[in-house]
């Protein structure tokens, strides 16, 4: 590995954060309880319009809380995307339950509605106890967009597609925390939403996670699972198998003072997706993500199609060579399908998370890069790839 100067994404913490951080801990609030946990929880629910938000200790246990709480259980099935990190898979698995995997579509890289409905339609039937796999003999019991790289699922289209299956929907938005689609945010779209203040996000906690939802008795219990279910505090009394996945207060303090730069750290982000765009133009074989109509992306991770580089296997060498000149680019993960962690699991086609696994790199999209840094990046990739 070369030295990086120009890495591929690093938190910006030029706010309050020490000034938080030192208040949680002169008042000796440094755990799961106190007042920046109570702030952060109704600042991310005013900035998002959900009516709760729950805050845990990272994006998979916020995953993990929901999906049970939307009464996923041993054997059951939840369809989500194919392309994605792995942490929405995990969480199913948590439970005992299996992710079926569907396929991004060409235009946007968000789950295809289209193979989304003919699973539903063509590889399952309607039985007594719910929807059942044919392949599987499993019962689906939810359906999980994961909104990729600071986009949104159509989420429109999934809706429609749960309610006449019959299925909750619980959205993975930990990429996509400020992101639109016809003005409401990612993540109040479903029954629950979850999202991520990992140090790579668009606003960080270090490790952190929330839970949004605009039903109470889903916030009252998602607060219970995630304080060990308690009953009783002075007996230790816990009416459940719980979950210790509240976040600590001083990572909430840090939460809060991150959440008052989000409009600049979106704005930023934006800008840089819309000057790589800009730059790789004249080439017409560089897409920079598309923002769908009446969508409002982050650009959280500009990312590049490299379009025709499966064939050849040249995004990996894009990749080496852009790390010898110091800037480091990534792939997008591996696809569900393809994973070894994830073998047993149902897939329908998945060809074309394949070919985007295969031809797209994640390229620097730090709020605090320089623009000549950004043009830097885009000339060196073209001059490579060309
Ligand atoms: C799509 C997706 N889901 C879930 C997670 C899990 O979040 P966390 O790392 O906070 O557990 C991440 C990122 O880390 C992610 O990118």
């Amino acid at each position: 590995m070369s030295k990086i100067n120009i890495p591929l994404s690093i938190p910006h913490l030029a706010g309050k954060e020490w000034a938080y951080v030192k208040e949680a801990l002169d008042t000796n609030w440094v755990s799961s309880a106190g007042p920046f946990v109570d702030r952060f929880e109704e600042e991310i629910a005013r900035s998002t319009g959900a009516r709760f938000a729950v805050a845990t200790v990272n994006g998979t246990a916020a995953l993990h809380v929901a999906l049970r709480l939307l009464g996923v259980g041993s054997g059951d099935e939840v369809v989500m995307s194919d392309l994605t990190f792995i942490a929405p898979a995990n969480a199913v698995r948590y439970l005992g339950a299996w992710p079926v995997f569907i396929d991004a579509e060409e235009r946007y890289w968000q789950m295809d509605v289209n193979k989304l409905e003919d699973f539903l339609q063509e590889d399952c039937e309607s039985t007594r106890e719910g929807l059942r796999n044919r392949h599987t003999g499993r019962i689906v019991r939810a359906i999980m967009p994961v909104h990729i790289l600071g986009s949104v699922c159509d989420m429109e289209a999934i809706l429609g597609i749960a309610d006449r299956f019959g299925l909750k929907v619980v959205e993975d938005a930990t990429e996509s925390l400020g992101a639109l689609q016809g003005g409401k945010a990612a993540g109040t779209f479903g029954r629950m939403g979850c999202l991520s203040f990992n140090g790579n996000k668009i606003i960080t906690t270090g490790g952190g996670g929330m839970i949004l939802t605009d039903d109470e008795d889903l916030a009252r219990k998602a607060r219970y699972l995630t304080t060990q279910a308690k009953d009783d505090s002075v007996e230790f009394v816990h009416g459940t198998v719980g979950y210790n996945y509240r976040m600590p207060n001083v990572l909430a303090a840090i939460g809060c003072a991150q959440l008052a730069q989000l409009p600049g750290f979106v704005e930023r982000r934006r800008q840089i997706a819309s000057m790589y765009r800009e730059a790789f133009k004249a080439c017409g074989r560089i897409e920079i993500l598309k923002e769908p109509p009446g969508t409002y992306c982050t650009f959280w991770m500009s990312t590049a199609r490299f379009i025709g580089t499966s064939r050849e296997g040249t995004s990996r060498k894009l990749l080496r060579l852009l790390d010898r000149q110091g800037i480091q680019t990534r792939p997008l993960w591996q696809p569900m399908h393809q994973s070894p962690a994830q073998q047993d699991a149902y897939a329908s086609d998945c060809s074309l998370a394949d070919v985007l696994n295969a031809e797209c790199l994640c390229l620097p999209s730090s709020v605090d890069l320089e623009d000549a840094e950004v043009y830097r990046v885009a000339k060196s990739a073209v001059r490579i790839f060309e």
